[in-house]
């Protein structure tokens, strides 16, 4: 199917709902970007994360084995960033849409929590999530909201180090979660990809599953990714917020008017 950059996100949204419409639900991933709009920076590109900190250094498990206060200052940004946060309207139009029977899974990278904030109940997330922390040594768990934020200290009562419940370069995704994506996307479902750059597997296998056994791929990115040249049926070229409010919108006209 040709691209078509040049048409507006309205008329790219009404074409993904005409081919999506038809097989629901529609199997979600996001990245960074769809937490962009709620302040939090994404890793690659300007004023990205891996500009500021050496990915393999400060977020490789080795490195936090062994000097885990250099990688906590990266892990703080990242904490701090999800605790100062609230969903935007591409978390919400998401969660609205699971609600209408519309999408889900919603399979995450991101370890903000803003989806599950924002309502999503049938969540992925594939690379932890920040807010959960537990001890390396003795398991001891803790959930963190703002208020224990500010009290936060690396160090558990066992005097042992604290981490958070997120994939670290060098460690496997969590099986489960990884297993369940695999699963559903093997099923060949309509899928809907936003904010991601398609960069990092396993997770940017899970699209390139879903299209080989048959599903559509629609796209939500301010910038062309990995996949939009070659494997997007329709790019929606915008801001997710816009994106997703826009497709919601064009799902809901096209049963509006085919009823
Ligand atoms: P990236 O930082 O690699 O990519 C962010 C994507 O979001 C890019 O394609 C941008 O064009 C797009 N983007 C930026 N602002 C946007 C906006 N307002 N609306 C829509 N799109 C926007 O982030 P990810 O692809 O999520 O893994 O990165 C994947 C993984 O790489 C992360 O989960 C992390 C990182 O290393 C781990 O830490 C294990």
């Amino acid at each position: 199917m040709p691209m078509h950059y040049e048409e507006s996100i309205q008329t790219a949204a009404d074409r993904a709902a005409e081919l999506l419409s038809d097989d629901l639900p529609i199997l979600v991933l996001t990245g960074a970007g769809v937490s962009v709009e709620s302040n939090i920076p994404p890793f690659r590109g300007e004023g990205g994360l891996w500009d500021r900190y050496d990915p393999y250094e400060y977020g490789h498990i080795d490195t936090f084995r062994v000097h885990p206060e250099r990688s906590w200052e990266m892990l703080r940004e990242i904490i701090e960033g999800s605790m100062r946060s609230m969903p935007n309207e591409a978390h919400r139009a998401l969660a609205r849409m699971e609600g209408k029977g519309w999408i889900g899974p919603v399979v995450t990278q991101n370890v903000d929590g803003l989806h599950a904030m924002a309502g999503t109940r049938d969540l992925i997330e594939l690379h932890g999530n920040a807010r959960r922390i537990y001890c390396m040594d003795c398991g001891r768990k803790e959930v963190l909201d703002p208020s224990t934020w500010s009290g936060f200290s690396i160090k558990c009562r066992c005097s042992s180090i604290k981490r958070p419940d997120i994939v670290f370069f060098g460690e496997m995704l969590p099986e489960d979660a990884l297993g369940r994506a695999v699963e559903t996307a093997s099923k060949g479902p309509n899928i809907l990809v936003i904010g991601t750059s398609g960069i990092v597997h396993p997770a940017a296998s899970i699209p390139i599953i879903a299209k080989a056994n048959g599903g559509l791929l629609v796209e939500i990115n301010s910038q062309p990714s990995e996949f939009t040249g070659t494997l997007t049926d329709v790019f929606i070229n915008g801001p997710a917020t816009l994106g997703a409010r826009a497709l919601e919108d064009a799902i809901q006209r096209f049963f509006d008017t085919s009823s």
